[in-house]
């Protein structure tokens, strides 16, 4: 481990069955009023929603609520929300849903003392809160994108288009307990699910397509990929397979929680092309992230020649014999596509309707980044964008 690092992660976790229970032992350490932040309605339909209004109810909070709250959840929304839990005084803000509701929650908590425009503050010029921040719990409905254990948050500004994360550095914006139900997840879309499992995927090669040192986090790195391959076999070919389906939950927290960050540098160029074409055609995440994977990995696969080698070796346990460095790392982001071929992921961004008129104001919307094997110039940019445009076709 050649970096020095801090690590320090506070979110208690409850995972398994009937975790929700131990809402009775979390909600005494907070005061009266709770914010109940939810999406849709899809709680409504499964039947988690009275699951935990009565909770609420038996340790006898008093519950103001936010719901419908969208994927890919807004300025305009975030607005209305911290309008509610300022006036609702809010000791606690529950989130009750997938990454949306966890990572709007959060923003929610960030922006009810603060004085400041939290659009400008926290997502333009990524500054750290200066004012009390509001205790955020979660109980998670869809598995992927680790808001569960970390600080991060995404506000799409639905005027400007801009899709904009924020991993805050105070710990005090991680959510400070999670309940992990894998049965709450069951009745995701197999899309929600195949986008999920995707968006755990693209976490952890974001973490580990970068440095040439010898880590320990990228040997974490590669058994959480091997263990998710696995998994998502099973989950595709039955939905309903617990062992399955609480692997891919398990995997997903530890995918993005800072853990297999530690002590490397890290990329995220997939995140930031996959997050401008989501805030201009509001695409699933983890679609998104698919749909550009392939074209900026055999993009960069030279400027990272050993690492590719070692992922397509260590995680998908292509041959070395008889064949290049080229050869192997070639196998190996093959294997990968034919694995998202095979779990059904969106391969191209025309299926979001984007067309090559489009791509000049997708580069403009693409934050550059820094760490990875080939910091992309806008032309290279719009050359993977136009990439991604058709279904990325490989001769086996
Ligand atoms: O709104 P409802 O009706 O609840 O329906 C939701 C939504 O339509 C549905 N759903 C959730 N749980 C369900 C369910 N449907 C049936 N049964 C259940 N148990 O699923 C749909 C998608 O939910 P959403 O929360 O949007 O999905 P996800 O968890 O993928 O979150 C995506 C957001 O997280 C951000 C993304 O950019 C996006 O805005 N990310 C957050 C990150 C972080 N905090 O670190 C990192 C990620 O890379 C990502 O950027
Ligand atoms: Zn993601």
């Amino acid at each position: 481990m050649l970096g020095n690092f801090t690590y320090c992660n506070p979110t208690k976790l409850y995972f398994g069955e009937d975790s929700l229970i131990n809402l009775n032992e979390e909600l005494p350490k907070y005061g009266k009023n709770v914010v109940l932040v939810y999406g849709g309605g899809s709680i409504k339909k499964n039947g988690i929603y009275d699951k935990v209004t009565r909770i609420l109810k038996n340790c006898g909070k008093d519950v103001a609520e936010i719901s419908g709250v969208m994927p890919n959840p807004t300025l305009a929304k975030l607005y209305e929300g911290t309008d509610i839990a300022r006036k609702h005084k809010a000791d606690l803000i529950l989130a009750v849903g997938g990454g949306s509701v966890c990572d709007y929650s959060k923003a929610v908590a960030v922006s009810v003392n603060c004085s400041d425009d939290p659009w400008e503050k926290y997502f333009i010029r990524f500054e750290e809160p200066d004012c009390k921040i509001i205790p955020v719990g979660c109980v998670l409905t869809m598995v992927g994108t680790g808001s569960e254990m970390n600080a991060g948050s995404v506000i799409t500004n639905e005027k400007t288009k801009q899709k904009i994360g924020h991993v805050f550095a105070s710990e005090e914006v991680m959510p400070r307990f999670t309940v992990l139900d894998p049965r709450y997840t069951m009745t995701l879309t197999e899309y929600q699910m195949v986008s999920g499992i995707y968006d755990i995927f693209n976490h952890i090669c974001e973490q580990y397509f970068s440095g040439n040192d010898d880590n320990t986090s990228d040997y974490i790195a590669e058994g959480l990929m091997r263990s998710l391959i696995h998994s998502s076999r099973i989950a595709v070919n039955d939905p309903q397979d617990y062992e399955a389906r609480s692997n891919i939950m398990w995997t997903a927290t530890w995918a993005l929680n800072t853990l297999i960050a530690k002590g490397k540098s890290t990329d995220w160029t997939v995140h930031m092309l996959g997050q401008a074409v989501g805030g201009y055609t509001n695409a699933t995440h983890g679609m998104t992230l698919a749909a550009v994977s392939l074209a900026y990995y055999r993009y960069i696969m030279p400027y990272g020649l050993d690492k590719f080698v070692r992922f397509a070796e260590n995680v998908w346990n292509v041959s070395s014999e008889g064949k290049s460095k080229e050869h192997i790392a070639e196998d190996g982001l093959a294997e990968m596509e034919k694995w998202m071929q095979e779990i059904g992921v969106v391969m191209n961004i025309s299926e979001f309707g984007v067309t090559e008129s489009d791509l000049e104001k997708l580069a403009e919307l693409t934050l550059p980044m820094e760490g990875g094997y080939k910091p992309l110039n806008r032309d290279e940019v719009i050359k993977i964008f136009n990439e991604s445009l058709r279904i990325y076709q490989v001769n086996y």
